[in-house]
């Protein structure tokens, strides 16, 4: 098996080779990519006896679910109405200034991601803003700079749930 078919087979046996647990499949292999690179997606499809077509359109239904790649970092934005009229679009466009790219768009050395989205659900904090999953709360165009120089060079760590305030 060439390319990602090793690590997709053994993602696919982990779920008994069930067709009924596609998203599940695809959720962990977006995990190990970081993205849903295509011969990854051939590979599912193959292993499952399923049509690529039906695993794409699985692919590209759910927005959680990314073709592109991303950046070691994903920085998102909340772009909430409660967040908004608080200046989040400032933040936005500090971010962008910063990183030199545009929201949806990774920088080169595919160090960060752009993101934004409607509401996390913590409005009294905003603008919020979350890198890898650790939430920044009242962020300042001036803070951009120091929340970005935490994760310059630093392993990536989806497991960060802390919720920093008026840092
Ligand atoms: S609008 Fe941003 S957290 Fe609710």
């Amino acid at each position: 098996m060439e390319g990602n078919g090793s690590k997709v087979k053994e993602i696919v046996n982990s779920y008994g080779g069930n067709r009924d647990s596609l998203i599940s499949i695809l959720q962990d292999v977006q995990s190990e990519y970081q993205y849903l690179p295509e011969d990854a997606l051939r590979h599912v499809a193959a292993q499952l006896q399923l049509p690529v077509i039906q695993v794409y359109g699985v692919a590209t239904f759910f927005k959680a679910f990314s073709l592109e790649p991303k950046g070691k970092h994903i920085v998102n934005v909340c772009l909430g109405t409660a967040c908004h009229v608080r200046s989040a679009p400032s933040i936005v466009d500090e971010f962008e200034r910063q990183l030199g790219i545009c929201r949806g768009e990774t920088t080169k050395d595919m160090e960060f991601t752009l993101e934004t989205l409607n509401c996390l659900g913590t409005c009294a904090l905003g603008p919020v803003v979350v890198v890898d999953g650790k939430y920044y709360g009242e962020v300042t165009p001036g803070k951009v700079s120091k929340i970005l120089n935490e994760y310059r060079e630093a392993p990536r760590d989806t497991k960060h749930e802390e919720l920093e305030i008026g840092s």
